[in-house]
C-alpha cells in the first residue's frame, strides 16, 4: 500500500478503451448517490479545478465505508490515503486538541494530503456512527495520470472503428474527439427518456444498451433493439430539436458511452454542416425503418 506501482503510461489498441485497472476499480452505486458525490466534489475549493471527466471517474470509483462513534477517519500528522465524502453521520475536525469546524453532509474532506501529497493537516474524527464514499489515493493518482491527451488518442481509435464516422476527414474527427466525454451506466438506469427533449448524441464504448418505445396496445414501452460496443443513438438531436423518440436504457453494469453535447460540438466543430452531410444517410435510413416499425404498430412485437 501506499506507493502506486502503476506505470505512468501504457499503450492501448483500438479495441481497448482507457483503463489502467479502471474496471476494477469501478463500485456500482446508485445514480441519484453519483449525482450526490458529484456536487460535494464540485463543491471543493480545491477538487472543482479539476477536469470534469476526472471527477466523473473519481465518483465511479469511489466506495462505501462506515465509522463508529469516536473513530479517527483520519489523524493529523499521517500520510493521507483516502479522499472522502461524507454521506450520513457528523464529524469533527480537530488540530491538537482544538476543534475547528464540523463537517457538514455531502461535503468531502480529506483532499488536501491527497491532492498536494502532503501529511493530514487536521484530525477528523467521528461524533455518531458515519457513513462516507472513499477514494484511495492510488486510483486518484491514476485518473490524474490519464490526462486528456492520452484519453483523446484513445477516443480517436476507438471513433475510427465507429462506422458512421469512419469516413469523417481527420480534422472533424479530431475536433469531434475534443469535445467527447465518457458518461458511465449501471443497468436499470436511463441514458434516454422517449418523449424529453434532448441535445447529446451517444456513442457506446462498452456494455450492452436497450432501446424500448411506446406502443399502441401496450402499457409498458416495448423493447424493440439491443444496441453495442459501437453502435450509437441520439444523434437526431444533432439535427433538429425533435424529442427523443425511444428510451435507452442501461442493460448491464459498466456500460461506457461517448458523449457529444450539440452545444460544444457545434461550437468546436464549427462546420456543423459538414458533419450533417456524413449523418443525414444514417439518419436518412433510420427515418425509414421508423416508418416500416409505424406501419406496423398495431401489430404486437415478436
Ligand atoms: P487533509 O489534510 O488531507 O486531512 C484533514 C482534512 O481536514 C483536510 O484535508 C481538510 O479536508 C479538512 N480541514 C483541514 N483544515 C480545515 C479547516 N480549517 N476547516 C475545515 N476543514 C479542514
Amino acid at each position: 500500500a501506499g506507493v502506486s506501482a502503476e506505470p505512468t503510461s501504457r499503450t492501448y489498441d483500438s479495441s481497448s478503451l482507457p483503463k489502467f485497472c479502471f474496471e476494477k476499480a469501478r463500485v456500482w452505486k446508485d445514480s441519484s448517490v453519483k449525482k450526490l458525490i458529484t456536487d460535494a466534489l464540485n463543491k471543493n475549493q480545491f477538487l472543482k479545478r479539476l477536469e470534469s471527466q476526472q471527477i466523473k471517474d473519481m465518483v465511479e470509483c469511489m466506495y462505501e465505508r462506515t465509522f463508529q462513534q469516536g473513530d479517527y477517519v483520519i489523524k493529523q500528522g499521517e500520510p493521507g490515503n483516502h479522499l472522502f465524502v461524507l454521506a450520513d453521520g457528523q464529524l469533527d475536525v480537530f488540530q491538537q486538541s482544538k476543534l475547528l469546524t464540523t463537517i457538514a453532509v455531502w461535503t468531502a474532506f480529506g483532499e488536501l494530503a491527497i491532492l498536494y501529497n502532503c501529511t493530514r493537516t487536521a484530525s477528523v474524527r467521528a461524533v455518531s456512527q458515519v457513513k462516507t464514499w472513499a477514494l484511495d489515493r492510488e486510483v486518484f493518482q491514476n485518473i490524474m495520470r490519464m490526462t486528456a491527451e492520452t484519453r483523446h488518442e484513445q477516443y480517436r481509435s476507438f471513433l475510427r472503428s465507429v462506422s458512421l464516422l469512419a469516413k469523417l476527414p481527420d480534422d472533424k474527427l479530431n475536433k469531434i474527439v475534443d469535445c467527447l466525454e465518457m458518461e458511465y451506466y449501471d443497468k436499470g438506469d436511463y441514458v434516454i427518456r422517449e418523449g424529453e427533449e434532448g441535445s447529446t448524441f451517444y456513442i457506446i464504448a462498452k456494455g450492452k444498451i436497450k432501446v424500448t418505445q411506446s406502443m399502441e396496445g401496450h402499457e409498458e414501452p416495448q423493447t424493440i433493439k439491443i444496441l453495442q460496443r459501437g453502435d450509437y443513438f441520439g444523434e437526431k438531436a444533432l439535427i433538429s430539436d425533435d424529442v427523443r423518440s425511444a428510451n435507452i436504457i442501461a442493460d448491464e453494469n459498466g456500460v461506457e458511452c461517448l458523449v457529444i453535447d450539440r452545444e460544444t460540438f457545434s461550437q468546436t466543430v464549427g462546420t456543423f454542416n459538414e458533419l450533417q452531410k456524413y449523418l443525414q444517410g444514417y439518419v436518412d435510413s433510420l427515418n425509414r425503418d421508423d416508418k416500416k416499425r409505424h406501419a406496423k404498430r398495431l401489430t404486437p412485437p415478436v
